[in-house]
């Protein structure tokens, strides 16, 4: 399947589902496809602790629950499946390069890496932090290469890693927002975060880049209410909240840290309870402290009522408030399942609307995953070149 295949596919597909996608049952107490698919939802609501767990993750497994009530979404499950890039041969650099970096961020960039194909030419690493990749590309690559980051005491940082090994590293302190990748270079960006990363293919086909090799992440940085396509003629529409729950999908969660996901999820929800029997709506609100978290519901729940507004719970209302948390942590858990199904098709639809404004000035695009899903979850490469 050719990515322009698959994005007209998706782009028709998507708006089909909105309803299935685009409700959040954090939010809302039932969103309204669970009026319009009951057997659906009783499905969902009688799933035990570990189906729900493996669902939430799984979103082949997902779709494949989905399509039983649905059986459109069928189709859906073949356009998330993307092809692997062919590694080249690991670059042979030794150890020195990679002095200080934590053992998955180096798997990811050494995936990067062997995944990206040299065009021969200078690279620019776009927002490269203390300029791993950079280190990493110009050792193997025998290229120069230009680090872009906007943080100082990284740039600095990364510099020393680059004298250490004599390379043709430089550091540029830059705002990627006001730059301009060089005519002629090749574009490289692992995890920019959203309008980085399209800055950089918008800027950077305009100014003539050769050859692009660019991994996404956190796509709803810099959309505005809505998610504004690069290229033409697409029919999806996506809010800001929507290009977010691309990104929610995390690497699984060691069973400690999956409860204390689970406990501030009920305890959020316990606060939406009060806000529920104060205001009669959802509201909301901002990142809750982590110190908030460590103590007991009771603390929790008085902290955020002073902080919004609303009355002090007394410790019969906080006890109510906890009971109906829980019991509605669980059905978001499984109703969530219909969301989460979506997220990886959603991730893909936003970057095969850059390949298509890529394919639109005149590049040759592939999209492909680098690396493992265990490995990060944000894992597609558009690598572009003309
Ligand atoms: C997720 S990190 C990725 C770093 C690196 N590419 C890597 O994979 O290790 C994103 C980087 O973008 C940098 N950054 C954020 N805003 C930026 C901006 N406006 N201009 C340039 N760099 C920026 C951050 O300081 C951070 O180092």
């Amino acid at each position: 399947m050719t990515p322009g295949q698959r994005r007209q596919r998706l782009d028709a597909l998507l708006p089909e589902f909105h309803a299935l996608w685009h409700a959040q049952p954090f939010r809302e107490l039932r969103p309204d496809w669970c009026a319009r698919w009951p057997a659906l939802t009783g499905e969902l609501l009688a799933l035990d602790d570990a189906a729900t767990a493996h669902l939430n993750d799984d979103a082949g497994a997902a779709l494949a629950l989905l399509a039983r009530h649905l059986p459109a979404v069928g189709e859906l499950a073949v356009l998330g499946e993307l092809p692997r890039r062919p590694a080249a041969e690991p670059a042979a650099t030794g150890e020195r390069w990679a002095w200080e970096i934590p053992g998955r961020k180096r798997s990811q960039i050494e995936a990067f890496a062997a995944a990206a194909q040299s065009a021969g030419v200078p690279v620019i690493d776009w927002c490269g932090g203390k300029g791993h990749l950079g280190r990493l590309l110009a050792l193997h690559w025998k290229v120069p290469v230009t680090t872009l980051e906007i943080d100082p005491v990284l740039c600095a940082e990364g510099e020393a890693l680059a004298r250490r090994l004599s390379l043709a590293q430089d550091f540029v302190v830059a705002d990627a927002l006001g730059a301009e990748p060089a005519a002629g270079s090749h574009a490289v960006a692992l995890h920019a975060c959203g309008e980085l990363h399209r800055r950089l293919i918008a800027q950077g086909a305009m100014a003539g880049v050769a050859r692009f090799d660019v991994a996404p992440c956190c796509y709803h940085r810099g959309v505005g209410d809505f998610y504004e396509p690069l290229s033409a003629g697409l029919q999806t529409r996506l809010t800001r909240d929507d290009t977010r729950l691309a990104v929610t999908e995390t690497v699984t969660a060691s069973p400690r840290l999956a409860r204390q996901r689970d406990k501030e999820m009920a305890w959020k929800l316990g606060f939406a309870e009060w806000q529920q029997l104060n205001i009669g709506a959802y509201r909301s609100f901002k990142p809750v402290p982590a110190a908030w978290f460590r103590g007991d519901f009771p603390g929790f729940l008085s902290a955020m009522a002073a902080r919004s507004g609303l009355p002090a719970p007394s410790a019969m209302q906080a006890g109510q408030c906890e009971r109906a948390a829980w019991q509605r942590q669980r059905e978001v858990m499984r109703l969530s399942i219909v969301r989460h199904a979506f997220r990886r098709l959603l991730e893909i639809w936003l970057a095969l609307d850059l390949v298509a404004y890529l394919e639109e000035q005149a590049y040759r695009v592939e999209l492909a995953s680098f690396c493992a899903r265990g490995l990060t979850p944000r894992n597609l490469l558009i690598s572009a070149w003309r």
